[in-house]
């Protein structure tokens, strides 16, 4: 088992139907990999982990860095696993501009700040506990 998480840019703005047309290509498409993760979405930067077997990760991460939506992909982590987390999500996804940030202890700072590599790089469980916040919450 295997996990990779990174961050990009989209090139235009994503509505929420075009996040919905996304999600649901992506969660039809992992479920049959066997492909399980969280997609964040804040103010046209999206942070994704990725969890299976390693080959299907890589393949897959490999077509999402190719799609024309999005540019500047940049690998904040990838290490093995010993199991996923993220097992119950074909895809999990939230999109941030929908939180009341300030109700969200602890995590202000993240998420006031942009989903960039040069702040997330340094800080893994940070980031590591931002995506397993917002799939566990709500
Ligand atoms: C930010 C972002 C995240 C994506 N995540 C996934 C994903 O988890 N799984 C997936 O199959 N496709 C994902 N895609 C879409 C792929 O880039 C690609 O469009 C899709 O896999 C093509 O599927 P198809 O060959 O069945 O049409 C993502 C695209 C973007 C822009």
């Amino acid at each position: 088992m295997f996990h990779l998480v990174y961050v990009s840019s989209a090139v235009k703005p994503f509505s929420k139907s075009d996040l919905l047309t996304l999600l649901v290509k992506s969660r039809e498409n992992n479920t049959k990999q066997g492909v399980s993760g969280m997609l964040l979405y804040k103010d046209g930067n999206f942070m994704q982990l990725l969890e299976g077997e390693e080959t299907v990760v890589r393949n897959l991460f490999e077509v999402i860095t190719q799609d024309s939506r999005h540019r500047g992909a940049i690998v904040l982590l990838e290490e093995q696993i010993s199991e996923p987390s993220f097992r119950d999500w074909s895809m999990g996804f939230r999109d941030l501009a929908d939180e009341n940030l300030n109700a969200v202890a602890g995590y202000t700072r993240i998420m006031n700040s942009p989903l960039n590599a040069s702040n997330l790089k340094s800080n893994r469980d940070a980031c590591l506990d931002l995506l397993y916040f917002f799939s566990k919450s709500r």
